[in-house]
């Protein structure tokens, strides 16, 4: 097997086995998988900026990060997400900048999808822009 071959199987056995993607059909999967980016990141590194514009989705493939809200001058955690867990749908539903900041609490190794393929492949399906949709205003109401 090739070394792109071999990355992309083991790929593809990680996303099978992620349980946010399990809606996707094999050949949705595939698509995906072509379009993803994974990076790792250091224990405090800022992956998302309150205010920026939103240009990507992240999924955590492993780690754990804080999500924080500044409202005035006060700055208030709001969550933590583990594997498994998305962040950064809100700016990409809503065309609104980021709504808080998320930084890494450990070594965190993220799935990332650009703004364009989000559109494309997630949204384009029933049950993940469903689950998206749902997340989007649960965390719009936990953050008034
Ligand atoms: P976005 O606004 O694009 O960028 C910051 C992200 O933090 C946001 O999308 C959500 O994914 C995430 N986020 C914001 N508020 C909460 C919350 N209350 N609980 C969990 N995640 C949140």
């Amino acid at each position: 097997m090739t070394d792109t071959a071999s990355v992309f199987s083991r790929l593809r056995h990680v996303l099978q086995s992620t349980y946010f993607f399990q809606s996707l059909k094999l050949n949705e999967l595939d698509e995906l998988i072509g379009h993803l980016r994974m990076i790792r990141v250091q224990k405090g590194y800022e992956i998302i900026k309150q205010g920026d514009p939103g240009d990507a989705f992240y999924l955590i493939a492993s780690g754990k990060v804080s999500v924080w809200v500044k409202k005035g001058f006060s700055k208030k955690q709001v969550a933590t997400l583990n594997a498994d867990e998305f962040f950064g749908e809100m700016a990409l539903i809503s065309n609104e900048p980021r709504n808080a900041t998320v930084v890494a609490e450990d070594i965190t190794e993220l799935f990332i999808l650009q703004r364009y393929d989000f559109d494309k492949i997630l949204m384009k399906n029933p049950a993940i822009a469903q689950e998206l949709k749902k997340s989007y205003y649960e965390r719009k109401e936990k953050n008034k």
